[in-house]
Order: C-alpha cells, then structure tokens, then sequence
C-alpha cells in the first residue's frame, strides 16, 4: 500500500513511525514532512494548503491512503477534494470538521445533545458582547468563533482585559466576522481524551494530559504542548465510561441528525472535577504532543486501525496496549511562542536514543548545508515508554541532556500532576 501523510511535526513524525511497522506499507511519503521522518519516508517538498499540487501528487504516484496531520487542510476541505478522486483518507471531512473551526457549531450540538459542557452565549457584535460582559463576574472566558491556532481564546480575572480580548476578535485578530463566544469558567482537571469513529461505531483509543502553558508550574503563555503523557492516574474505568457515554456518543448522534457522517479521530478537551467530565472543545484531528506519547503504546496495528476507519469497518477491529506509560517532553526554541532563532546547529540526538526506550521525535527541524538546524518554534520531541510514568519521566530528562542547540528551552515538571 502507498500511504501519504499530510503534515510536518512531531505528531506526523510519530504517525509515520507507527505506519512503518506495518510491511505492507511499501511505500510512506510525507507531504512536507521533516527530517527526523526520512528515516520512514521520502518527503515531497510541496506546500500542505496547495492543494491542486497534492492532488496531482496522489494521481501521479497511486497513492491509496491519505492521513492528514493537522486541522488547517482538514478545515479547509483537503479530504473532500482528495475523496473526489476516489482515494480514501483519514480525517474528516470540511462539513465534519466544524466540531473544530466553529466553537459556536460545538457549543450548540453540545446544548442540543445534553453533552455537559459551560454555559455559553455568543455574539456578533461588540455593543451585546460587552453588556453581558459587564452582568459576569470573573473569570472571564471569552473565544473567537474561528479557528486561530489555540491563541483565540482569553481567560481573564480582570474586566478591562476582557473588553481588549473582545476587540480584538472584532477588529478581525483572528479573521474577519469571526463571532465571540463568552463562557462560563471551568474549574477542575484538564485531560485529552482520543477516539476514532467510522461513523457509527466509536473506538475508544485513550487519554492523554497535555501541558499548554509555557513554563514550570503551569505559568506563562499558552503554548501548541510542551509535553504531554498517557495515560493519566485521573482517567479510571468509571471516568472514561462516563466521557464516551456522556459525551463521544451523544455527538456523533448529533453530527448523524445534522446529516453529518465523521470518519476519523475525534479528539475531546475536558475539564474533570468530581469525577465528572465536561467538553471544553472538539479537535477533529490527533494532538500534538499527545499523539508522540500514545503511538508509543499502541500494541496493535497502527496501519489496521485507519483502515478499520475509512473502511467502516471499526466494529471487527481489536485495540491493545502496552501495559506501559508514555511521556514527552517538548524541546523548543527560545522565544517561543514569540520570536525566536531558526538558525542553531542540534546536536546528539543519537546518543540520546542509544537508550532503547527513548525516541526523538522531529517537530520544527530543517536541514541546512548538510547540519540540522532547530528552524521551529517546538523544535523536537524526546518520548519515553516505560514501566512507570517516573521511570519514564526520568529517562526522558536524561536523553534531553545529550541534545543540545542553542536556545534549547523545555518544561521540567511534564506529568508533575500524576506524581503529586
Ligand atoms: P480551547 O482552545 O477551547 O481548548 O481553550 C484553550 C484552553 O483554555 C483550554 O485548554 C483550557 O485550559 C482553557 N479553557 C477554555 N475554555 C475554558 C472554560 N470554559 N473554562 C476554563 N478553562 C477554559
Ligand atoms: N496538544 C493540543 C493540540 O494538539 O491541540
């Protein structure tokens, strides 16, 4: 089979690895991809939003499956031109893939199904958006409608700082006539929690906990993940039955009475207090870093699981795991996820993965005069699988210290919440 991945970080570096131990796969490529992935792919260098280029890329070389990475080309539409021509994808399609790109879509299928998730209303214009503003009480959470790259959203303590989040969303920041949602805050324990659907059955795969906030602590600015681990202490048999019947089900019944059919992964932001989950959001794609952490764990056959999806085929297929713990720890670029350096010389990424349970994935790399170069805001990836989530941990902290670029920044509490 000849596979293409659409994507370029850690994540699609991570999918790779786990389309490879399949040999069947005779061929992976990796539209652009990176360069950790040429060790199981060739890399094409053609833009991931040119579309017209991608599709001439499949015709050309017969490819049979495509798995999209990232939520951009989802959104806006890859999979139904790729469908078009009769190959089959992993991802939803662009009507599937509101659950991400309208937070109001989300928010009204969630109200309509019973789902738990915090109040919301939404507005489309910044006079009713402040005059409700002004009946709350903080925290403020308030939300570009849109998609905006996890920086569309701003929880505030402060009322003035509320009233510069609204402006900003209707000054067109994040896009033009984008719509603001004002949220009830959530309090409790944030956890990812992934699933794939061929529409009608759900496979529930496992959660992840994910570290958004720059520095130790959980302090600084919102980042894409800078480390992540599965699964969570927090996630028991009792929780997890609770978000697929609570939440995972109900939303596939409610896209189905929307006319609408998901195929592919639907990948749940919760908040848990009290052993109860509520939604926070839908991301319609696998997580990055999180993913780095699951396919790690995954005992099955990555390759078979897809296929189970596009084929419609999920209700035979059989998951396993390892009966391991997962973790990785993001390397990134100082600055980030502000300006930073695209020009430092990594090295030792080998010596870190003489260790057989260290892998480095590749997130913001480049080649350069025959060096890697740290070109990214999230440059690298350093994952662990071991007995405990502590082992794990450790070895990860012991291969970061062989990796060296300058600018080399990363957190140092990943899973500090699992061994409290
Ligand atoms: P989102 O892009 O919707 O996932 O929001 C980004 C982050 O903001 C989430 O991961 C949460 O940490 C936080 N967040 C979003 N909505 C809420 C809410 N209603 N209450 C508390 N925290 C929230
Ligand atoms: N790690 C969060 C995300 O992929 O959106």
């Amino acid at each position: 089979m000849k596979i293409l991945i659409i994507g370029s970080g850690g994540r699609e570096h991570a999918i790779s690895m786990a389309l490879s131990k399949n040999s069947n796969n005779n061929k992976i490529y990796a539209i652009p991809g990176n360069p950790g992935m040429l060790e199981y792919c060739e890399c094409i260098n053609i833009n991931q939003l040119q579309f017209n280029e991608i599709i001439s890329f499949i015709k050309k070389n017969s490819i049979d499956l495509v798995i999209i990475g990232p939520e951009v080309p989802i959104c806006e539409g890859l999979t139904d031109i790729i469908e078009d021509i009769g190959v089959k994808v992993f991802a939803p399609n662009m009507l599937a893939s509101k659950l991400e790109s309208s937070k109001r879509f989300t928010k009204e299928l969630s109200l309509d199904n019973n789902i738990p998730t915090s109040d919301a209303k939404w507005f489309i214009d910044f006079f009713s958006a402040e005059r409700y503003l002004k009946s709350l009480k903080p925290p403020y959470v308030i939300k570009a409608d849109g998609l905006a790259a996890g920086k569309g959203v701003s929880i505030s303590e402060n009322y003035d700082d509320a009233i510069i989040a609204l402006e900003d969303i209707f000054n067109g920041r994040f896009g033009e006539n984008q719509s603001v949602l004002i949220e009830e805050f959530l309090v409790g324990e944030e956890i990812s929690y992934f699933a794939v659907t061929d529409g009608v059955n759900i496979c529930p795969l496992i959660g992840a906990q994910d570290h958004k906030r720059l520095l130790d602590g959980d302090l600084g600015p919102n980042t894409g993940g800078m480390g992540a681990y599965c699964p969570p202490p927090l996630l028991s048999k009792n929780l997890e039955n609770k978000i697929i019947s609570h939440i995972l089900e109900p939303t596939l019944y409610g896209l189905k009475n929307r006319g609408i059919n998901y195929k592919g992964v639907l990948f749940a932001g919760l908040m848990v207090k009290d052993n109860e989950p509520k939604l926070i959001e839908y991301n319609i794609r696998f997580g990055d870093p999180e993913t780095q952490a699951l396919l790690m764990l995954l005992k099955s056959d990555f390759t078979e699981l897809v296929m189970s999806v596009v084929n419609e085929d999920l209700k035979s297929y059989k998951l396993e795991w390892y009966d391991q713990k997962a973790l990785t720890v993001v390397l990134a670029n100082d600055g980030y996820p502000n300006q930073y350096n695209q020009n430092e010389e990594i090295t030792g990424i080998d010596e870190a993965e003489m260790n057989p349970k260290i892998k480095v994935f590749h997130a913001g790399t480049k080649i350069r005069d025959e060096k890697l170069i740290a070109s990214g805001g999230r440059v690298l990836n350093v994952t662990s699988i071991d007995e405990s989530i502590e082992n794990a941990r450790e070895n990860a902290y012991q291969a970061i210290k062989k990796i060296n670029y300058r600018g080399k920044i990363y957190r140092e509490d990943i899973a500090w919440r699992a061994l409290v």
